[in-house]
């Protein structure tokens, strides 16, 4: 087989990930086409076009490829491993389509649901309350049949499942998204592990390889665009220009004060007090 490490391959993931063998991954992140559809909707919408691939199939066409996606990296991760996969809610003639529609029929044990809160967003229609938040779903595949697996450091495990940082807005890919984000992923994961492989089977403009490479970690990237690949290989080059977000995430990362330390300090009685007195006050009812 091909040398794939450190390489982004080029063509359909489907295809690709098959030609991977068994164990060779130990975490991927990725945020695949979406299928959003390719219509115009309305002044303040930008449509993600890609370049060589369509982000318009049939619901049901679109969530059995994502499933035999997520199962072909299934098992080319190996045990013990994770994957990240963001994603978002979205709707069809009025009806909400979910994630967990397909990633239950997948042979991944879901950890959890952590919340993108970006803040910002271009779809501000009055249908719903202007959502301008994404999803990331925390992917395991058990070792030993041990759901519950281990346990991450204090100071990973002390940042909230809401996280907060803006859309990328240095890139000229149609839909990246922020260097923090893969980076908090592997980084919370693989902290005391040396030279592990990472897997984006949607690479775009190469984010996800950029954190692994810039946390000593091998990778592989999958994607359909020459022009992307292109892009991708130009940031690996220069990584060192997005040193500053990188720095900016790591300093995140640390323990100012552990559970039990906010439990002496009699921080949450403190805490429920507050929150009982604005109840009252009906800050809250409105
Ligand atoms: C949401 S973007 C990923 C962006 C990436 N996370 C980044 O930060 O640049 C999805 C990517 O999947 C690629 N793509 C779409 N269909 C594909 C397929 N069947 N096989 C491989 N890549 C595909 C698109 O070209 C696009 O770059």
């Amino acid at each position: 087989m091909k040398n794939t490490l450190n390489q982004i391959i080029k063509g359909d993931t489907k295809t690709e990930l098959a030609k991977l063998p068994d164990n060779f991954a130990d975490i991927g992140v990725t945020s695949p086409p979406y299928n959003k559809g390719e219509k115009h909707k309305g002044w303040l919408v930008k449509n993600v076009e890609y370049d060589n691939a369509t982000d318009k199939k049939s619901e049901h066409e679109y969530q059995a490829e994502q499933i035999a996606v997520l199962d072909e990296l299934y098992r080319i991760t190996k045990e013990g491993g994770n994957f990240f996969y963001n994603h978002k809610l979205r709707w069809d003639k009025g009806r909400m389509i979910h994630p967990m529609e397909w990633l239950l029929k997948t042979k991944w044990s879901i950890r959890q649901e952590i919340i993108w809160d970006r803040g910002i967003a271009a779809n501000i229609r009055g249908w719903r309350f202007w959502q301008v938040e994404e999803r990331i779903y925390w992917l395991c595949k058990p070792k030993n049949s041990n759901l519950i697996g281990k346990e991450l450091l204090s100071k990973h495990a002390l940042m909230t499942s809401v996280w907060r940082f803006l859309p990328e807005q240095k890139n000229e890919h149609p839909a990246p998204f922020p260097l923090q984000l893969p980076l908090r992923c592997i980084y919370s994961i693989l902290d005391d592990k040396k030279k592990c492989t990472v897997i984006d089977p949607y690479s775009g403009s190469g984010t996800t390889l950029l954190a692994a490479k810039m946390l000593g970690h091998n990778y592989t990237g999958i994607e359909i665009s020459d022009k992307y690949i292109a892009m991708a290989e130009d940031r690996l080059k220069h990584f060192e220009s997005e040193r500053a977000v990188f720095n900016g995430e790591m300093e995140k990362h640390v323990v100012k004060e552990t559970f039990e330390e906010r439990k002496n300090r009699g921080v949450y009685n403190h805490h429920n007090k507050n929150k009982r007195a604005e109840l009252k006050d009906g800050l809250f009812g409105c």
